[in-house]
């Protein structure tokens, strides 16, 4: 990931200062600090060196302008730190760049949609809140139908988006696999490590499955493998649940395999079925659980694919 060029004082937490570059003269680089709000804590020292500035008495000797510091973080970020040197006790710290280890950095995902795009919404607005702490950025945004909210939602957010319609007059399966190769298209064209269903239609087929193995999370409005499956979407689903008399419903995020809602689950959130609940009363409760859901879902997938190759 990029390193970013911050340039903005952090506060060193009093005792934690590095002693063994105390012992040699440097000052100690703190080994906890707070920025913007935030503790982080230093993991290792990765190197400490010093810019040098002429003296302005002509001697052609030099002093030390910056000790810079560069430390990896418990929560995987390598910052250069430097100390300011303000002539009084109180030299204060600066953080100059931050970046993420390769182990941490966010995964680059295309966030496919079909509706009203509000788990799209809950994934920009947890990134937004804590861009630190996001372990995943939106490149694009792919929709299989004209005019959803979700594209709307998408364009606010200046994130890139694109249509992947299927072909008219065409039959279903083939429309599918259509479909589904223009998202393979897409996908690779925005150099997308995941794919995220967010309230996606389409049932996806051919080389895209393969293609994104292990990389494709699903949200599905209950809890899996119950009321999934062909013609288990939108208001259906609820229909279901309450047909069927259950005392709780969910959702569950999945990741997708060949099948049609059968890949293994990476979380499931539960709510209760309420006396007097409606189809739309019930979406509404699972739609606030799946808010959280989709945010921790696809965190986990960072997880699961950062795990699979070694940190630097
Ligand atoms: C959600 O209930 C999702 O689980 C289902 O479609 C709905 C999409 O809602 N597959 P939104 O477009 O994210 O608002």
């Amino acid at each position: 990931m990029a390193e970013r060029l911050v340039s903005e004082p952090v506060t060193a937490v009093p005792g934690t200062h590095n002693a063994s570059s105390m012992a040699s003269g440097e000052p100690g680089v703190p080994m906890a600090f707070v920025w913007r709000g935030r503790e982080y804590r230093v993991s290792r020292v990765l190197s400490s060196d010093k810019t040098l500035r002429p003296c302005r008495n002509g001697s052609g000797e030099s002093y030390v302008d910056k000790h810079l510091h560069t430390v990896e973080t418990e929560s995987g970020e390598i910052m250069t730190l430097y100390r300011k040197r303000t002539g009084s006790a109180s030299d204060s710290w600066i953080l100059y760049t931050t970046r993420m280890t390769k182990a941490r950095a966010p995964i680059r995902i295309a966030v496919l949609v079909s509706g009203g795009g509000s788990n799209l919404q809950a994934l920009i607005d947890a990134a937004e809140r804590d861009r630190e702490a996001a372990r995943y950025e939106i490149a694009l945004v792919v929709a299989d139908r004209e005019g959803t909210g979700a594209v709307e939602r998408a364009g606010r957010h200046g994130i890139p988006t694109a249509l992947a319609l299927p072909p008219a007059g065409m039959p279903r399966p083939q429309a599918r696999e259509a479909v589904s190769n223009e998202v393979l298209r897409l996908a690779r064209q925005a150099d997308v490590e995941a794919l995220v269903l967010a309230g996606f239609l389409t049932i996806f087929s051919g080389e895209l499955i393969d293609a994104f193995s292990g990389r494709i999370v699903n949200i599905h409005p209950a809890l899996l493998p119950k009321f999934g499956g062909k013609g288990m979407w939108g208001h259906h689903v609820h229909e279901a649940v309450l047909a069927a008399g259950e005392s709780e419903s969910g959702c569950t995020v999945h990741l997708v395999d060949a099948g049609c809602d059968t890949g293994p689950v990476l979380l499931q959130k539960r709510v209760p079925v309420l006396p007097g609940d409606t189809a739309d009363s019930l979406a509404a409760r699972v739609l606030l659980a799946e808010h959280r859901a989709i945010v921790e879902g696809v965190n986990a997938l960072h997880d699961l694919l950062r795990a699979e190759r070694p940190a630097d």
